[in-house]
């Protein structure tokens, strides 16, 4: 077996006395799509916010490409090859489209480059543009980001977490908010990066999920009680009784 891109041994974040997150014992091999479920404050979030150094955890380990990330800083994650976007639309609404991703490349490199000189920004600019090429909004670079359609301003989220370039990539309910039409779009989106990197994402829309996905993790209270293929996951009693048998699981 290839070793894995990341690997999670018995990681646990606690917030006070509340367990979040216990035990979670998992890997993840490269280039395949994997979607985390659960009910709502199951720690989906929590868990991204772990294995993207948002949070540190309180316990156990992580290590991706044999590289231990625990005690790394936030801002090495995205040097490392780990971007994310998260829950809440994260984005500068009065940017451009084009600065916000811009900003985002920028904060990249001038953390250790910043004795380059200016004329690098030129490669910022086609750095970012190209992110906007990849996710469809190169047309919208000069609008403002207030102005473009909630999917469009989901997307952007997107294109910021891809100027690292990241061979991780974790997508916290991508299509939060959407209509079908929408989601249509994030998913084509998705299934286009899934090409070349490995990507995690956050989902409660369980047909998206299972026509998208590899594998499926199932967390409950915190802790990873399902793991394996949509079908497996879909035929396991246990996960139907915690989530799928919830109507909300089948929007
Ligand atoms: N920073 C924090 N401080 C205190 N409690 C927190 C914090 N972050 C999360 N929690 C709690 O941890 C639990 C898990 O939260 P988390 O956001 O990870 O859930 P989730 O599975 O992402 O839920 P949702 O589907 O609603 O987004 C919840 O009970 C939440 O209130
Ligand atoms: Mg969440």
């Amino acid at each position: 077996m290839s070793a894995p891109l990341l690997s999670v041994e018995n990681v646990g974040r606690t917030f006070g006395g509340f367990i979040a997150l216990e035990g979670v014992t998992t890997r993840f091999e490269a280039n395949k799509v994997t979607a985390v479920i659960g009910p709502n404050g199951a720690g989906k979030s929590t868990f991204f916010n772990v294995l993207s150094g948002v949070l540190p955890p309180s316990t156990g380990r992580i290590e991706f490409k044999g590289e231990n990330l625990i005690g790394t800083p936030q801002h090495r994650f995205a040097h490392l090859g780990i971007a994310r976007s998260y829950q809440i639309t994260n984005i500068f609404p009065l940017l451009s489209v084009h600065e916000n991703v811009r900003v985002a490349a920028q904060a990249l490199r001038s953390r250790y480059n910043i004795w380059r000189h200016r004329d690098r920004m030129r490669d910022l600019d086609e750095k970012a543009d190209e992110a906007l090429n990849s996710v469809g909004l190169y047309g919208r670079r000069n609008s403002s980001a207030k102005f473009l359609a909630h999917g469009q301003q989901r997307a952007l989220e997107i294109a910021v977490a891809l100027v690292a370039d990241p061979e991780l990539l974790l997508l916290d309910e991508p299509t939060a908010g959407m209509g079908p039409e929408e989601t249509k779009d994030m998913v084509a989106l998705i299934e286009r990066l899934a090409k070349e990197r490995t990507i995690l994402l956050v989902e409660h829309k369980m047909k998206m999920i299972l026509g998208l996905s590899d594998r499926i993790l199932v967390l409950h209270h915190g802790k990873l009680i399902a793991d394996g293929s949509p079908q497996h996951i879909q035929g396991d009693p246990e996960v139907r009784r915690v989530y799928l048998g919830q109507s909300h699981g089948y929007a």
